[in-house]
């Protein structure tokens, strides 16, 4: 686990240009399983959780070449159903592979994926989608296995708009037998870059983003080139990079309408926004403004992946403002870090809810990373702070961006990785 050494005070000014998303890749190779040929995948982020996926998707059979931001999968040959524990131990959203490897081979076998540093992480819509498909489902000794003679399309009402189980289920009915309806489905871009994806391997989809998605099950897919659509969280990340330490910064290679719920944020916040097509420009205010009331919600609302960075911006704001975090229990582990740091929070009796008092000034300190994008927070507070900051346990931020200190180096942060 590296370190980031951060000594804060510079107002960071320039552009950058945004990389693929995360969440968009992540199902998009494991979609490839259910192609019985070649996926070209381009603008793949080369981050820990593609190369986790990449050895998930060679352990079930399949042949991949990486020639840099450019992924190829061979699936002609895949031939395991057995997803290895190990990875899905480490990587719980290879969770993911339950609807490909079963839509490809009519069975899948796959660690049970737990909880993680967010909280318990169910799966139950996962299952009861999968099921409402036709696959009977055996949990035991933390193994699920599904197996379907035949995938029948269903309609199914998604409890919750999960992102996880609108995509597993997706992924399952794509070759299925007739038609699947799924409603209250996630509206997040990312599950429109499937749709995308998969209607150009051949498959029937439509209505991802509007809630209710339709799939048409075909018999086979075909060969597909696709471009991965930019990291809107990576984009949010930056932006607040720039407002915390009173800078500017031009992005490019953005979707602009992917970054309305961030950006109407941090104009909450006192910052000036300029938006284009695949630009955003922004200047911070004197003074950060605070935000009365923050709550997450599933997409278009407030994203929870940018839930603690944005709180770290709000610790520097000239008032109090509450953020509630309403998707993930365990989401609060920056907090701790951020007051050593000098913020003034009270998190509430119901472990979602924080009171920040906005400080002038955060001090340096030595915090730890305790998830992805709390770990961000950090780097993020530590650029503000008075004197040095060192942030420990890369490898949780690793998981999500590429080379993060160059990108902030690049406009003129004071910042070095250390093994
Ligand atoms: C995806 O996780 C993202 N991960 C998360 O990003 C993101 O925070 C989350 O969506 C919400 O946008 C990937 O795409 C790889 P959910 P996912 O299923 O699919 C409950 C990051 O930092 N739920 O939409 O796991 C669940 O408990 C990561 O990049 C059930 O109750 O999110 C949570 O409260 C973190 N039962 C809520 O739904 C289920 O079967 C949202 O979870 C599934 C989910």
């Amino acid at each position: 686990m590296g370190e980031y050494h951060i000594t804060g005070g510079q107002r960071l000014n320039g552009q950058l240009s945004i990389y693929g998303g995360k969440n968009a890749v992540l199902p998009m190779l494991a979609a490839t399983v259910l192609n019985k040929g070649i996926s070209v995948i381009h603008n793949c982020p080369r981050i820990s959780d593609t190369f986790m996926v990449i050895n998930i998707l060679k352990a079930i059979g399949a042949d991949v070449k990486i020639e840099g931001n450019t992924i190829i999968i061979d699936s002609s040959d895949a031939d395991n159903y057995l997803v290895p524990e190990e990875y899905v131990r480490e990587m719980r959203s290879s969770i993911i592979f339950l609807g490909s490897v079963l839509g490809r081979f009519g069975q899948v076998k796959i660690s049970y994926p737990g909880g993680c540093e967010l909280g318990a992480r169910p799966i139950d819509l996962h299952l009861k989608g999968i099921r409402q498909l036709g696959a009977d489902i055996a949990e035991e000794g933390g193994f699920i296995f599904a197996k379907a003679a035949e995938i029948k399309g269903a309609r199914i009402d998604l409890d919750f708009p999960s992102v996880g189980a609108t995509e597993n289920i997706m992924l399952a009915a794509v070759l299925a037998e007739g038609r699947t309806i799924i409603s209250n489905a996630a509206r997040e871009p990312e599950i429109v870059d499937l749709q995308n994806f998969l209607c150009a391997m051949g498959a029937k989809i439509s209505g991802a983003g509007k809630g209710i998605i339709i799939i048409d099950g075909v018999k086979s897919l075909y060969d597909v080139e696709y471009t991965v659509m930019p990291d809107r969280i990576v984009a949010g990340t930056y932006l607040s990079a720039a407002a915390i330490t009173g800078g500017e910064l031009l992005l490019k290679n953005i979707v602009s309408d992917h970054l309305n719920p961030i950006t109407s944020k941090l104009e909450e916040s006192g910052c000036e926004i300029k938006m284009e097509k695949t630009t955003v420009y922004l200047k911070a205010p004197k003074e950060i403004k605070p935000i009365k009331r923050l709550r997450t919600h599933p997409h278009p609302g407030f994203p929870t992946d940018m839930q603690p960075q944005l709180m770290a911006l709000l610790s520097t704001a000239n008032g109090m403002s509450i953020v509630e975090e309403t998707l993930f229990e365990s989401r609060n582990k920056h907090i701790s870090e951020l007051i050593r740091m000098g913020a003034n929070i009270v998190l509430l009796q119901d472990g979602m809810t924080s009171v920040i008092t906005g400080v002038k000034k955060l001090q340096g300190a030595n915090v730890i990373c305790k998830d992805l994008r709390g770990g961000a927070a950090l780097i993020l507070a530590g650029l503000a702070a008075e004197g040095k900051t060192v942030v420990a346990n890369s490898a949780f931020v690793e998981r999500g961006y590429v080379r993060i200190e160059e990108d902030l180096k690049k406009i003129g942060a004071d910042i070095s990785y250390f093994e």
